[in-house]
C-alpha cells in the first residue's frame, strides 16, 4: 500500500505469542523500557504492538472502542505517549470480522473509519488486523476498507493484515497492506515453525519493499525449541524477509535469547535494501539450502539439516545463483568468521535441526 511505510521488513515486539490475553499497561511500559535498556531498540526493533484483548467488549455510547479499564486504566493514548517518549512506535490490534478471536473485543468490520480515526488520535503507528468471525466474506472485500480508512486517518499507520493466507496475495495484497499473513498461527514447536517456513516460501515472489509476506511472529525465547532450533527459526525468518517481531518476554529473557535476537549481521540480511525474499533453493532428504540475493551482488545462504541425523549440507554456486567461476568471501554470520577465496561451493557438517548462515561476497 502506498503509505511510504515498510520499505524494509518491520521489527519490534508483539504481546501475543508469550502473553496471549494476559496484558496490561504496566507490563507494556516495562517491555518498552527493556527494549531500550537491552539495546534491542538500537538494533532496529521499533514497534511495541498490542495484540488481542486490549479493549472492552462494548463500545461507548458514541460507538468508540474503549480500552479495557481493568488492564489499561490510563488509556492507550497515555501508553502510546510513553512508548513514543522512549523513541519507539506503538502498535494496536483489531479484527475484520464480528469479534476478535478471543471474543473479548468488538469488531471493526463496518466501523473502519471511526476506528482508524480513534487509533490515529491515540498516536498509533501500526495496526494488526485479524480475521476471526469473518462471516465468510473474502479478505479482498474486508481489508481494503480499513486500508483506506487508515490512509484517511491523518497519520501514517503500518497496515498488517492477518488473513492467514486465505486468498492468494498475488493480485490484491500489496496494494492494500504493508504485510499479509501467509499461514495459520505459529506454535512454539519445531514442526509448526518449519512447516510455516515452507508454506510462506511459496509466495516469495510477491514480497518486496512496502509489502511483505508474514509467516507469523517469532517464538525465539519462549522455551519450546532448542537453542539451535531457534537459531534456524531466526535465520530463515531473516533470510525470508519476514517481519522480525519478537514474541518472548524481553524483560526476563536469558543471554542466549538475547544473543539470537541481537545479531547485527543477521539483522542486516533481513533489512537489506534490495528487499528480495530468500527462498528454499534445494532440498534433498531434509538437507536444505535457502538463499537469496542481497544488494552489491552479495548472496545470503542458510544451510539447514532438517533430517533426524547428522549430515553434510552442501550448496554449490549454481544452487544459490552465483556464477560458478567466481570465488567469494564467505562470512559465517553466527560464528563471526570469514573464509576467504572460497570457490565452487560451501558446505557444513550439521547436527539435526542445526543451520549455518552465510553472506557470500564475490571477489571478482
Ligand atoms: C489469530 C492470529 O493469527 C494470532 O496472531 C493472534 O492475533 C490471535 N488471533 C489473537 O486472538
Amino acid at each position: 500500500v502506498e503509505n511510504g511505510l515498510g520499505l524494509t521488513p518491520p521489527m519490534g515486539w508483539n504481546s501475543w505469542n508469550h502473553f496471549q490475553c494476559n496484558i496490561n499497561e504496566e507490563m507494556i511500559r516495562e517491555t518498552a523500557d527493556a527494549m531500550v535498556s537491552t539495546g534491542l531498540a538500537d538494533l532496529g526493533y521499533q514497534y511495541i504492538n498490542l495484540d488481542d484483548c486490549w479493549a472492552e467488549l462494548d463500545r461507548d455510547s458514541e460507538g468508540n472502542m474503549v480500552p479495557k479499564a481493568s488492564k489499561f486504566p490510563s488509556g492507550i493514548k497515555a501508553l502510546a505517549d510513553y512508548v513514543h517518549s522512549k523513541g519507539l512506535k506503538m502498535g494496536i490490534y483489531s479484527d475484520a470480522g464480528n469479534q476478535t478471536c478471543s471474543k473479548q473485543m468488538p469488531r471493526s468490520l463496518g466501523h473502519e473509519e471511526q476506528d482508524a480515526k480513534t487509533f490515529a488520535s491515540w498516536g498509533i503507528d501500526f495496526l494488526k488486523y485479524d480475521n476471526c468471525e469473518n462471516l465468510n466474506i473474502s479478505p479482498k472485500d474486508r481489508y481494503p476498507k480499513m486500508s483506506e480508512a487508515l490512509l484517511n486517518s491523518g497519520r501514517p499507520i503500518f497496515f498488517s493484515m492477518c488473513e492467514w493466507g486465505q486468498e492468494d496475495p498475488e493480485l490484491w495484497a500489496k496494494s492494500v497492506g504493508n504485510r499479509w499473513r501467509t499461514t495459520g498461527d505459529i506454535e512454539d514447536k519445531w514442526e509448526s515453525m518449519i512447516n510455516i517456513a515452507d508454506a510462506n516460501d511459496k509466495w516469495a515472489s510477491y514480497a518486496g519493499p512496502g509489502g511483505w509476506n508474514d509467516p507469523d511472529m517469532l517464538e525465539v525465547g519462549n522455551g519450546g525449541m532448542t537453542t539451535e532450533e531457534y537459531r534456524s527459526h531466526y535465520s530463515i525468518w531473516a533470510l525470508a524477509k519476514a517481519p522480525l517481531l519478537i514474541g518472548c518476554d524481553v524483560r526476563t529473557m536469558d543471554s542466549t535469547t538475547f544473543e539470537l535476537l541481537s545479531n547485527k549481521e543477521v539483522i542486516a540480511v533481513n533489512q537489506d535494501s534490495l528487499g528480495v525474499q530468500g527462498r528454499k533453493v534445494k532440498s534433498d532428504a531434509g538437507l536444505e539450502v535457502w538463499a537469496g540475493p542481497l544488494s552489491d551482488n552479495k548472496v545470503a545462504v542458510v544451510l539447514l539439516n532438517r533430517s533426524l541425523s547428522k549430515a553434510t549440507v552442501n550448496a554449490s554456486w549454481s544452487d544459490v545463483g552465483l556464477d560458478p567461476e567466481k570465488t567469494v568471501d564467505a562470512r559465517d554470520l553466527w560464528e563471526h568468521s570469514t573464509q576467504t577465496s572460497v570457490s565452487g561451493q560451501i558446505s557444513a557438517d550439521l547436527d539435526s535441526h542445526v543451520s549455518k548462515m552465510y553472506v557470500l561476497t564475490p571477489n571478482n
